[in-house]
């Protein structure tokens, strides 16, 4: 989970001064490392819920969940009244996000969506406060522009690995590269956007919708 963008010692800092997580948080993270499933991490999670906490944002929706881990954060800080969408096209990622966000005490606030995160999003209504995008890079422009369409204005549009691993300093060799290096230019060039690269794991982009 740590990123490759600061150096050794800077990373193991970031990650050292961090207090614990709870048994839920703990297992997960224990999980992903075992299993290399690619969840944001605590540092990143941490940020997620300031952010959550600072825009007051109830309805969330979050495109490529696996194991639930970043949607537990975006759950408990958005509180009891919230309505968080999960969504992941790998239903045992989903069967498996369930029973954590049961355990984590966030099952009522959570809304499971099996299935392409981009179709996902036309089988719900009304506007969101904060969209999260974190599927396959290649769809990254397509996610943003679905997003764009059904975010608040004043919402946030939250973006995980828009680094990619340095990955987009050079020129492109993969779909996954070109599709973050497609979506960074994209959203740093609409009037309507007001976007923040952060350096923090893969990078992490907070545009805010004007
Ligand atoms: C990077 S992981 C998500 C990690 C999660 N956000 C976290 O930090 O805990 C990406 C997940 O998105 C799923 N995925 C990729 N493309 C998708 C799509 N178009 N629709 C739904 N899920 C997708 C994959 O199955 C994978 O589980």
């Amino acid at each position: 989970m740590s990123g490759k963008i600061t150096n050794k010692a800077v990373e193991e800092y970031l990650y050292d001064i961090l207090p614990p997580r709870d048994a839920v948080l703990a297992e997960m993270e224990k999980a992903a490392s075992r299993e290399d499933i690619p969840i944001v991490g605590p540092a990143v999670a941490r940020m997620f819920y300031l952010l959550a906490q600072i825009s007051g944002a109830k309805r969330i929706f979050e495109m490529g969940s696996a194991i639930g881990y970043s949607t537990i954060w975006w759950a408990r800080a958005a509180g009891p009244k919230a309505e968080i969408y999960y969504t992941d096209s790998d239903p045992k990622n989903a069967k498996r996000a369930q029973k954590f966000f049961k355990r984590a005490g966030v099952e009522k606030r959570i809304r499971i969506l099996t299935g392409d995160a981009l179709v996902m999003l036309d089988h719900t209504r009304g506007n969101f406060n904060l969209i999260f995008i974190d599927v396959n890079k290649d769809q990254y422009p397509a996610a943003m522009k679905k997003a764009m369409k059904r975010l608040k204005r004043g919402g946030l549009l939250v973006t995980d690995n828009t680094l990619w691993s340095g990955r987009v300093t050079r020129k492109a060799d993969s779909a996954a590269t070109r599709g973050v290096q497609e979506f960074n230019h994209l959203v740093y060039g609409m009037k309507n956007l007001f976007p923040v690269m952060i350096p923090l794991r893969d990078g992490v982009t907070v545009c805010r919708k004007l």
